[in-house]
């Protein structure tokens, strides 16, 4: 279990994160969402006892991260961003002495169990300069995994990796979830909606929404955003799709663009662009508004508008990274 209370993180004169309280559970995957920048990496090192609060308190397993740090790190499993590995060692080698360093008696033992779980046994000898990303970040989550941890805390774990190897990795720390407590970080929406149980939205050092991931993509689905350009007359124009069915509001931008936004369950493109061409507009553009995660938080800070986010095409999806 991971308690934070009121945890506040200065560099300097810049604060990096501001008042945080959340807490993870036994058994519990919990996301912890955010641009870059939000503040994610700075809590996780103050988690793992890399580095002292301003203030605040945080503790794993009921003990404080600088008062009982010991304590912490033989419970704490921990993927750094990025995972330092021994380009000379073979793998076998690499687990074994990440468990030496850790002083358990049934190194061998642990390496083979660990080696199945992240399903590099047949690699087991290679150097780890040969293998790929995909599984360098394998072996990273496997020196994590070393000692058992009951807590898992894994920095954008899945960062770097194609595809497939995103989905390897993500089945493999939702397994481990089912009995431990994980927390671990990413900028990629669609990522902690499927695999988190809870998630915690964190943008410039604030936590700004906690939410189970089925309520959060009802919160940002709602709606989806559409910029249109016209020839001339742009204001009838705004009038005209007002008027559609299924859209929810329309205006004209300075730049003379005219955004309309319409509901998710009702794509109103295609009429929008017949009923324009009937009326004898110039239709010169018509594109859906590409939603980053940034706005999306703004939107979410926002008491006042529906959210828009087009959850179907998350923006800074796996091949960004
Ligand atoms: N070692 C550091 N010294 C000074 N500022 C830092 C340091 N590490 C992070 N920051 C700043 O703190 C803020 C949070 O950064 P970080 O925790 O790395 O965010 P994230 O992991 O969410 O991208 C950022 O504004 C970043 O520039
Ligand atoms: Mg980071």
């Amino acid at each position: 279990m991971i308690t934070v209370q009121s945890l506040t993180k200065d560099y300097g004169p810049n604060r990096a994160i501001e008042n945080l309280n959340f807490t993870a559970e036994k058994g519990e995957v919990l996301g912890f969402l955010g641009p870059n920048g939000a503040g994610k990496t700075t809590t996780i090192r103050i988690l793992t006892g890399f580095m002292p609060p301003t203030s605040g308190i945080a503790k794993v397993g009921g003990h404080d991260v600088i008062e009982e740090s010991l304590e912490v790190r033989k419970l704490v499993g921990y993927m750094p961003e990025t995972v330092p590995l021994y380009d000379d060692m073979r793998v076998y080698d690499y687990l074994r002495y990440m468990g030496q360093l850790r002083h358990l008696d049934n190194l061998d033992e642990r390496v083979e169990d660990v080696l199945e779980k992240i399903g590099l046994e047949d690699r087991s000898e290679s150097l780890i300069k040969n293998i790929s990303k995909g599984m360098r970040q394998r072996v990273g989550l496997g020196q994590a995994l070393i000692h058992e941890p009951e807590v898992l805390i894994l920095d954008e774990p899945t960062i770097g990796l194609d595809p497939k190897q995103i989905r390897e990795v993500r089945n493999l720390i939702q397994e481990i979830g089912k009995e431990r407590t994980v927390l671990l970080s990413t900028h990629i929406l669609s990522e902690a909606q499927q695999i988190c149980d809870r998630v915690i939205i964190i943008n410039k050092g604030l936590i700004v929404a906690e939410d189970a991931p089925e309520n959060l993509q009802n919160r940002l689905s709602s709606s989806r955003k559409v910029s249109v350009r016209v020839g001339a007359d742009a204001e009838k124009a705004v009038d005209l799709i007002k008027g559609v069915d299924g859209v929810v509001s329309a205006q004209l931008s300075t730049q003379g663009l005219i955004q309309f936004e319409n509901l998710s369950s009702r794509d109103s493109r295609a009429e929008v662009a017949k009923l324009l061409v009937q009326k004898g507009f110039d239709l010169l553009e018509l594109t859906p508004e590409v939603v980053n995660l940034e706005e999306i938080f703004l939107e979410l800070t926002r008491e006042d508008a529906p959210v828009a986010e087009a959850i179907e095409n998350p923006p800074l999806e796996e091949s960004e990274a």
